[in-house]
């Protein structure tokens, strides 16, 4: 199945949701590791070059995630959810669509910011548009750690959330997040 249906999530969204879950969090280690980094570490500019080519691919991949759930139904709550935890769910996944939205377009407008386009692993390159922001890369930088501090925090509370569905209330939140059939 790889379309949602009004109960189950399909091989589409499923394979999205774990690619960037796990893309996320490694290009949050990424980061903070090659920010410490001396202009005398070999890895001084690859890591920068990685982390801005997954950074462009991770959006384009986003943007297909987004038109996929708008032309998909997106699976209701599984039976026994309370009120309270349904409208918390929604709450925090449309909050992680808002900050994956503006993650990479703050990280472009570091980037860009000197009027450098962003080459894609040599494959091609993505131009500087905006670059007239005051202090555009100091500012673009902030908001891209600030937002990015948020969207772990999230993630953990999502994740920790997720965890109690299948340990506690031992329903089918995860089980349907990983493609399990449904008991
Ligand atoms: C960077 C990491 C992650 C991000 C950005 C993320 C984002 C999201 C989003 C946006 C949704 C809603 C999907 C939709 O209906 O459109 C979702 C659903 C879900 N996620 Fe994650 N997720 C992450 C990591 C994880 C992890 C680590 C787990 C579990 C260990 C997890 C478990 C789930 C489950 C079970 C659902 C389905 C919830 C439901 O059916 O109501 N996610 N996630």
């Amino acid at each position: 199945m790889l379309k949602n249906t009004v109960t189950e999530y399909g091989w589409v969204a499923i394979a999205i949701h774990w690619v960037m879950a796990i893309t996320i969090l490694g290009m949050f280690g990424l980061g903070w590791y090659m920010v410490d980094l001396s202009y005398y570490d070999s890895l001084y500019k690859t890591l920068p070059f990685i982390h801005k080519s997954i950074g462009i691919l991770l959006a384009c991949l986003f943007l297909f995630r987004f038109i996929w759930k708008l032309v998909n139904p997106s699976p209701g709550p599984v039976p026994g959810q309370s009120q309270f935890e349904q409208v918390a769910a929604k709450v925090v996944h449309w909050a992680f669509y808002f900050l994956i939205t503006l993650i990479p377009i703050s990280g472009y407008l570091i980037s860009t910011a000197d009027n450098s386009s962003i080459n894609v692993f040599n494959v091609f390159k993505v131009p500087a548009t905006i670059t007239s922001i005051p202090e555009q890369e100091d500012n673009a930088g902030i908001v891209h750690k600030f937002l990015t501090y948020t969207l772990i925090a999230m993630v953990i509370l999502h994740t920790a959330a997720a965890l109690k569905h299948h340990f506690i209330n031992r329903d089918q939140t995860l089980r349907r997040m990983l493609g399990l059939k449904l008991s």
